[in-house]
C-alpha cells in the first residue's frame, strides 16, 4: 500500500504526532502522512521534547492501520538503510551512527481506534555546530542540503514500505546485523548488564553481571560508556 499519500504539510506546527493523531482518530487512511518545516512543541519519548533547527531535519509522522509489535524497529532499520551500513539501531527506538543520534522514533498507537501514529525526526540536514555545544557530540546527520528534504523523504517512504512488508525473520536478522547495543554495557529502570542480542520476537536480551539473563521487552536503555 502506497505509503505519504494523502499527505498535509504545515509550515509549522506544535507536533506532527498531534496532527496525525487527530487525523486518524477522524478517519485518515492507512499511510497518511504529516510533515512540518518547524515544530514548536516536538516530542520525544518518556516525556522528553524534541528540538530541530528549522531545514535541519525531515519531521514525519505516518499513520498506519495495522499494528505489529516490531513496527518501531521496522521503522528504525528503514531510516539505517538511508544512512548505509555504519547505522546501527539502538533497540527499541533510535537510529545511532558512529554513536551519535541520527534520528528518534516515537510510535503512539490506539489499538482499540485501529491506528498507529509513528513519528520520526531525523537529522538528514543538520549542521551539528547549530546545536547548542552541549548538544554537539550527541547528534550526528545524513549531512544532506536543506533543498534535499524532500528528497529523502521519498527515499525513507520507499524504505518504509520495504521494513513495513517484510517478513519478520528478515526484520530480526537485520536488527541483528545492526544491534548498537550487542556487547555494550548497558542500564535500564531496573538494572545493567551487557547487551547479548535481540531474540526472535524483537525484544532485548542482557546479561547481568550475575552472568543471568533477562529480556527486556519495553522501556528505555541507556548505553553506558
Ligand atoms: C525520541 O528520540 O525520543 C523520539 C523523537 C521523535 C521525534 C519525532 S519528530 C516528528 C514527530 N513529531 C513529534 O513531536 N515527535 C516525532
Amino acid at each position: 500500500m502506497t505509503l505519504g499519500r494523502p499527505r498535509l504539510h504545515l509550515r509549522e506546527t506544535t507536533s506532527t504526532n498531534d496532527r496525525a493523531r487527530e487525523l486518524a482518530a477522524r478517519g485518515a487512511p492507512h499511510g497518511t502522512i504529516v510533515t512540518a518545516g518547524v515544530q514548536t512543541a516536538g516530542r520525544g519519548r518518556q516525556g522528553r521534547t524534541w528540538t530541530a533547527p528549522p531545514g535541519s531535519s525531515l519531521l514525519l509522522s505516518l499513520i498506519l492501520r495495522s499494528s505489529d509489535e516490531l513496527l518501531p524497529l521496522r521503522a528504525g532499520l528503514a531510516v539505517a538503510d538511508l544512512a548505509g551500513p555504519a547505522a546501527r539501531v539502538k533497540w527499541p527506538n533510535d537510529v545511532l551512527v558512529d554513536g551519535r543520534k541520527l534520528a528518534g522514533i516515537l510510535a503512539e498507537a490506539r489499538p482499540q481506534e485501529g491506528w498507529t501514529v509513528v513519528g520520526i525526526g531525523l537529522n538528514a540536514a543538520l549542521n551539528v555546530d547549530d546545536l547548542p555545544p552541549d548538544l554537539r557530540g550527541t547528534a550526528a546527520s545524513l549531512g544532506r542540503a536543506p533543498g534535499e528534504l524532500e528528497a529523502v523523504l521519498g527515499t525513507l517512504l520507499e524504505a518504509l514500505t520495504r521494513w513495513l512488508a517484510a517478513p519478520a525473520g528478515e526484520v530480526i536478522a537485520a536488527l541483528r546485523g545492526r544491534d548498537a547495543l550487542l556487547d555494550q554495557r548497558v542500564a535500564w529502570n531496573g538494572g545493567d548488564g551487557v547487551g547479548t542480542g535481540i531474540d526472535g520476537t524483537g525484544r532485548l536480551l542482557v546479561r547481568r553481571a550475575d552472568g543471568s539473563e533477562t529480556v527486556l521487552d519495553a522501556g528505555e536503555v541507556h548505553l553506558l560508556r
